[in-house]
């Protein structure tokens, strides 16, 4: 009897052992490029013996995530480790169920070197409950080269040479904007257009959801440029996912995508160069401001056992040398100010710089479409709106109109 205690008891210590180095991460980095950029996570975390348990739920935007991360949380089986967008961090801290990575910040001094746009959403009531990992934007254009230079090759800075540079593109015969039909694509595209009519207008729109910016002759605009865009897409845009998308432009059917840095990930991953093969550029007319969005692990009260592989993980998360490797290959930049540039490619030094002039003056906002200008009821309010408009359900005028009644109800 003893001995079968004394066994019985080791079994346990082991699971308790295995559990305790073990992460399982929800995520929704599944395309070439994001998941040749969660191998840098994975591998690193490997390295310290920690077993990576992978539970990837595909859909650009993170909307099928959140869904299966409700229903873990709900079943009271949440995983230790969560890709999570602004707002929605945190909403999940105001239901008391995350974590507390205060002891691993504090010691390793986050506070001075991540910034304050992002603390606003790591920190909860005082408390780091989450590791950003990156810092995003959504106000590019990746076009492809050769398509570019037989367009003029003069990259547009204002709406009306991107339109010039679109219609050279479709007479040379190229679909001459790669688009896939999904809301969180149409609200990524709408987040650089509203920019571009003012980074003033951006704000009270979408930062403030002043219904008079909301309902408003710009916000008519805005629409009206959208409707413009959806006549250089294919016939076959509805529902393709945004990898696809970027694909056409890397294989030259297509002249450019409207979309975040993570497009930059596809075309590294295939081997592209920037200012080689394809140009970055920021949506014409908001170049010097920036629509932002960080990816976080946020991490879940999963008991003791689990605790010390989550505080690895973000402690590994924030290292410098980590938050260069992973970035170089994301697409995105550094979470933290004090990583240097040299491995970054000139779009990546491009961000990194645009980031740090943006802050410095008062022209960075969070994304609309990425959950960090606004909580997930007014965003996907937005998206559908905007989706329907796109899909011409709804004229310019009439969705202004909606947009403001979608948001007033929202906000409750
Ligand atoms: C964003 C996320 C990026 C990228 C993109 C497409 O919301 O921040 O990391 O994954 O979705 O999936």
């Amino acid at each position: 009897m003893r001995k079968f205690l004394l066994t019985t008891a080791a079994v346990f210590g082991l699971t308790a052992m295995a559990h305790a180095d073990e992460v399982e991460v929800l995520h929704w980095w599944t395309s070439g490029g994001e998941a040749a950029a969660l191998n840098v996570l994975k591998k690193n975390l490997e390295s310290q013996g920690i077993t990576w348990k992978d539970m990837p739920v595909a859909g650009g935007g993170g909307d099928a995530a959140m869904t299966a991360l409700r229903a873990r949380v709900t079943a009271g089986n949440p995983p230790t480790a969560v890709q999570a967008l602004g707002f929605d961090i945190t909403d999940w801290a105001k239901q008391g169920v995350v974590g507390d990575l205060t002891e691993v910040a504090t010691r390793e001094g986050w506070d001075k070197v991540v910034p304050a746009a992002l603390q606003n959403f790591s920190k909860y009531d005082g408390k780091w409950i989450a590791a950003p990992v990156n810092v995003h934007s959504t106000n590019w254009v990746w076009i492809n080269k050769a398509a570019l230079d037989a367009a003029g090759g003069k990259a547009p800075t204002s709406w009306d040479e991107l339109v010039a540079v679109l219609d050279k593109m479709k007479a040379n015969g190229l679909t001459p904007v790669a688009h896939g039909g999904q809301a969180w694509q149409e609200a990524t595209i709408f987040d650089g257009v509203v920019l571009s009519l003012g980074a003033d207008f951006y704000k009270s729109a979408f930062i403030d959801l002043d219904p008079k910016a909301l309902d408003s002759d710009k916000m008519v605009e805005a629409f009206d440029r959208m409707a413009k865009l959806r006549s250089y897409v294919d016939d076959n845009f509805s529902g393709r996912d945004w990898n696809l998308a970027s694909a056409m432009v890397i294989e030259g059917k297509a002249g450019m995508q409207f979309m975040g840095d993570w497009a930059k990930g596809e075309f590294l991953k295939a081997g592209k160069v920037p200012g080689k093969d394809f140009v970055c550029i920021r949506f014409p007319g908001t170049q010097g401001a920036v629509t932002f969005n960080s990816d976080q692990f946020m991490m879940f009260k999963v008991g003791d056992a689990s605790q010390k592989a989550q505080l690895q993980m973000a402690s590994d998360i924030e290292s410098p040398a980590f938050q260069s490797a992973f970035n170089v290959v994301k697409g995105s930049v550094p979470a933290r100010t004090d990583v240097p540039n040299d491995a970054f490619d000139d779009c990546g030094k491009k961000g990194m710089a645009d980031l740090a002039d943006a802050s410095k003056n008062n022209l960075l906002f969070g994304s609309m479409a990425h959950g960090h200008a606004a909580p997930a009821a007014i965003k996907n309010a937005l998206y559908d709106v905007v989706t329907k408009h796109f899909n011409g359900e709804m004229d310019s005028k009439a969705a202004a109109k909606a947009l403001a009644e979608a948001v007033a109800a929202a906000k409750g």
